[in-house]
């Protein structure tokens, strides 16, 4: 069954508070969302394998440490996932960005998808999929079955996320035991309307100041 893994560091917990809140603002509420996203970005390439290389530093030939393994994209699910994609960078500068483009029926819940362009060497690829809200995780699947149709592998694939739903974790997991899904905080519950409790309300109005 799929890892669920929630990243409770207390500068994450802080800065989830803040962009919780209604009266946090756009142009702060997209600041946190991208400092959020490059601690979380920290912590999921923990397991990033090493390679020794050898080196002259000004005094000696040393043998060190570098990066080894597969190369890296950052999949962030639009428009959302957008906000998340900075922070990523800051620390993975040299990472490939794949866009899926999806928007949720407001009365269904159903995702639409309407954009996507890839990495060609995706298959190649350890891939972090990144969304700030995972609520029913009908956006999630899909985006994550639209990068599969293309040849990625579930088991390359971290879902990076902010506040998911219980109700939502459970469907990925069931749909995509390989993926690894990472979340900062997992809430209550959904509401009526698709909306997580306490949530944060809709990532992508209040990253880009739409109604
Ligand atoms: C939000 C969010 C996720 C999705 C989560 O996007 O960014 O992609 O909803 O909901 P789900 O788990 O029930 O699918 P939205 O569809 O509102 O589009 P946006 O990012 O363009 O605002
Ligand atoms: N999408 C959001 O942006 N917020 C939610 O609470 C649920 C889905």
């Amino acid at each position: 069954m799929g890892q669920v893994t929630v990243m409770d560091h207390p500068l994450i917990q802080h800065k989830l508070t803040i962009i919780r809140q209604t009266t946090t603002g756009t142009k702060d509420f997209r600041e946190v969302v991208s400092e959020i996203a490059m601690l979380m970005a920290y912590e999921v390439t923990r397991d990033m394998p090493l390679e020794d290389i050898e080196i002259e530093t000004p005094l000696v030939k040393s043998v060190q440490k570098t990066l080894s393994g597969k190369k890296v994209a950052i999949i962030p699910i639009l428009r959302a996932g957008l906000g998340m994609v900075d922070g990523f960078l800051a620390m993975l500068p040299a990472a490939k960005v794949g866009h899926v483009g999806l928007y949720r029926d407001e009365e269904t819940f159903e995702p639409h998808e309407y954009f996507v362009k890839l990495p060609a060497d995706i298959k190649e690829r350890q891939l972090f999929v990144v969304d700030p809200m995972l609520a029913t995780g009908g956006s999630a699947i899909a985006a994550i079955e639209a990068l599969e149709k293309r040849g990625a592998k579930p088991s390359n694939i971290k879902f990076v996320c902010l506040v998911a739903a219980p109700e939502g974790v459970k469907v990925l997991k069931e749909a995509y035991p390989d993926v690894e899904i990472v979340v900062a905080a997992l809430d209550e519950r959904l509401n009526e309307n698709g909306y997580i409790l306490p949530g944060l309300g809709d990532a992508g109005d209040r990253l880009f100041g739409t109604k």
